[in-house]
């Protein structure tokens, strides 16, 4: 038997774009528009239905709800705040709040609103300090219900499929934008940290958690050659550390974080061979190798990776939340056993020193999966795109028992 701590945050992820609906000024509305393979349209309508919804995480003895806030509802058009986007959000964080929901509440997860794209979004010099606009009005109307902040979701996912793979808005490929991008992205978080705190300082209210959310892939050597392995150091020094620590800094009493936000999901086989390009994106060819299980994009099921993870976040010694962790499928009972293995091995992280404070499953619902539309089903619940039906499955039944109980048999 294995028993998690009290006060351990249990629940579930979403983001605004991917289930809210008709996030018409969003620069991925623009973009689906030509260019998606399928569109967002009204998502689960969770915007109009988060009450159903959170009142589904409550059964489910969830204590912690992670969302995001869409910019584009805002900030419609640049500088015209809408008062009333504003309140909606409020009104969310209320309702869950109300169900003893912990929220944890996204500032920038992928989308932009369409104007600040068009004014060439992360390359603009004034992108940062437009980001801290929007982020001082939200912040300010929140602060008094929210106490965990996470500034920007995987700015290097963000960057490597938006500047430098160019498979999502605006499809560039270039690695001079890319730096750009990743240095106003860095400011971003740095500087929203210190307003975030200014914010709650200036109200009297208790310091606040601000964090970001890191994708960390497990990267593994094909062979465990010296050319290999030094592939999997700089791979992992690059794309998984290297923006966590650019903001960190070297000063251990400024870190610019409260906690590491871990989005974990699969591994990568590095194989020397085969550099370039396509060596950025998840390893197909792995599954084949060692016939290990997939979820229903081909990404690795490898559970141990998350394990793997925690301890290398152990030396920055701060308290780690898994932000993300999931598998899309076809089949339940493989993302009951993809939830209780990753458990298992978080536990096992736990128990060798690592302060984790909380686990969130994406998702709560099935929703829509960017670039590659519905198909892929992450939730708990199923979502019917027809009826908006929720349907909750058998394995958040079994996940509920151990939000309720914090033990895994
Ligand atoms: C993460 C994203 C999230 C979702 C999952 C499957 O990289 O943060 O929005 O798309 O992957």
């Amino acid at each position: 038997m294995i028993k998690f701590p009290s006060g351990f945050l249990w629940g579930a992820a979403t983001s605004a774009y991917q289930v809210e609906g008709n996030n018409r000024n969003s620069d991925w509305w623009q973009w689906e528009k030509d260019k998606g393979k399928e569109r967002s349209g009204p998502a689960c309508r969770h915007y109009q239905l988060y009450r159903k919804d959170f009142d589904l995480a409550q059964r489910l003895h969830h204590n912690a709800h992670r969302l995001s806030i869409e910019w584009s509802r805002i900030e419609p058009s640049e500088g015209r705040f809408s008062q009333k986007e504003l309140k909606h959000y409020l009104d969310v964080i209320l309702a869950l709040k109300k169900r003893d929901i912990e929220p944890i509440v996204t500032l920038h997860h992928f989308t932009n609103p369409a104007w600040f794209s068009k004014m060439g979004g992360w390359l603009n010099p004034r992108a940062v300090g437009l980001y801290l606009r929007y982020c001082e009005l939200v912040v300010s109307a929140l602060a008094k219900h929210v106490y965990y902040w996470v500034t920007i979701n995987e700015p290097t996912i963000y960057i490597s499929h938006a500047y430098i793979l160019g498979v999502w808005p605006p499809q560039e490929k270039s690695y001079l934008k890319a730096a750009i991008v990743e240095e106003n992205l860095a400011l971003a978080h740095m500087r929203a940290y210190n307003l975030i705190k200014k914010i709650y300082q200036g109200l009297n209210f208790s310091h606040p958690y601000v964090g970001i959310a890191q994708h960390l892939i497990d990267y593994v050597p094909h062979k465990r050659d010296f050319k290999n392995q030094l592939a999997v150091y700089l791979r992992d020094r690059l794309y998984n550390m290297g923006f966590l620590e650019r903001v960190m800094g070297h000063n251990p009493l400024h870190k610019h974080m409260d906690f590491i936000g871990l989005n974990y999901y699969s591994r990568q086989v590095v194989d020397l061979k085969k550099s370039g390009l396509e060596n950025l994106a998840l390893d197909v060819l792995d599954k084949k190798r060692s016939r290990i299980q997939t979820n229903s994009l081909g990404w690795a099921v490898y559970p141990k990776g998350i394990y793997d993870l925690l301890l290398e976040l152990k030396h920055y010694n701060l308290p780690v939340m898994i932000t993300e962790n999931g598998i899309c499928t076809g089949n339940d009972a493989q993302r009951w056993k993809y939830i209780y293995s990753h458990l298992r091995y978080i536990h096992r992280a736990m128990s060798k020193g690592v302060e984790v404070i909380g686990y969130l499953y994406w998702s709560l619902l099935d929703n829509f999966e960017w670039d590659k539309g519905f198909t892929p089903r992450f939730g708990l619940i199923d979502v019917d795109y027809n009826t908006f039906k929720r349907t909750t499955r058998p394995s958040a039944r079994k996940f509920a028992r151990i939000c309720q109980t914090g033990i895994l048999h």
